[in-house]
């Protein structure tokens, strides 16, 4: 399982490599971004950003991380509201490919973000299918991105679904035995990850990938990066998620995609991305 830094922030990367040894890869979004020490101080200090330095701060924090993670790349996500059009995904996303060698580009996964999606991996650009919460999602992902030339990631959000009750482990588990019926282009970057016991089940899964804050990377390390045995179990008192055969080879269009969390992730992304930008005068 490759390990990536889920965070914004290069300082913070570079401990991590520093006390790991090795970091493989590193996922940002617009909340983690707007945490990022300089933004915050911009902002702070009344010193908003326009678009454009917004855009900047975002080209330079990825940057700087870029040469320091392995081979699983720097996610970057687009700026998606509601009524972000595909078209306008793709153009934000074959600009910020530009930023890095490395990068892979986030899109929601959302009717439009699924089309963008499949347009990128058209024109050979890595991906990584974010806000994704149930099975279904992650099969229009499969479906959308077949015959992409990259791996193809999927980051379902485990914390966010444990929050309001579901046992969020359970749909990583329940993805990666889909997708023993499919051709593997598709990785599972288990994401929204927020404590060592989260990480732990995340090996004993067996997740392509997994993106954690660097405080719980650094307490794993600290614990002597312990791995699960034969008798670690997870315990969270979750609704568990059920199990459901899913034929993958459908058009993505057939699958039921719409999901109260995926809308609320946008909506809090939305917010966080304006709250670094100057209020029009
Ligand atoms: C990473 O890809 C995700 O954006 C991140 O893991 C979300 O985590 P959170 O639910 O703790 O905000």
């Amino acid at each position: 399982t490759k390990i990536l830094v889920d965070g914004g922030d290069p300082a913070e990367t570079m401990r991590v490599k520093e006390a790991l040894g090795y970091v493989d890869g590193q996922t940002t979004n617009p909340s983690l971004i707007a945490k990022n020490p300089e933004v915050k101080k911009r902002v702070e200090s009344g010193r908003s950003l326009s678009e454009a330095e917004e855009s900047a701060a975002y080209r330079k924090i990825v940057q700087e991380i870029s040469p320091m993670v392995g081979s699983a790349g720097v996610s970057i996500e687009v700026f998606a509201d509601f009524d972000t059009t595909a078209d306008r995904m793709v153009k934000q996303g074959q600009e910020m490919f530009t930023w890095i060698p490395n990068a892979y580009i986030k899109y929601p996964c959302t009717p439009e973000g699924l089309k963008a999606a499949q347009r990128s991996v058209a024109q050979g650009m890595r991906v990584n299918m974010t806000l994704c919460f149930s099975q279904e999602q992650a099969a229009a992902v499969y479906a959308a991105t077949k015959g992409s030339k990259a791996p193809v990631y999927v980051s379902p959000f485990v914390g966010r679904l444990d929050d309001i009750g579901w046992n969020g482990m359970d749909l990583l588990a329940n993805i990666k035995r889909m997708f023993t019926t499919g051709d593997g282009h598709v990785h599972i970057l288990g994401a929204s990850i927020r404590s060592l016991p989260h990480l732990m089940r995340c090996f004993q899964i067996g997740v392509d990938l997994v993106t954690v804050p660097a405080k719980v990377i650094l307490e794993w390390v600290t614990a002597g990066r312990p791995m699960p045995d034969a008798n670690f179990r997870y315990q969270f008192n979750g609704k568990p998620m059920e199990y459901r055969q899913i034929d993958l080879n459908q058009p993505w269009q057939n699958f039921n995609i719409k999901h109260e969390l995926t809308d609320k992730g946008i909506r809090k992304f939305v917010e966080d991305y304006r709250s670094t930008l100057r209020k029009a005068s």
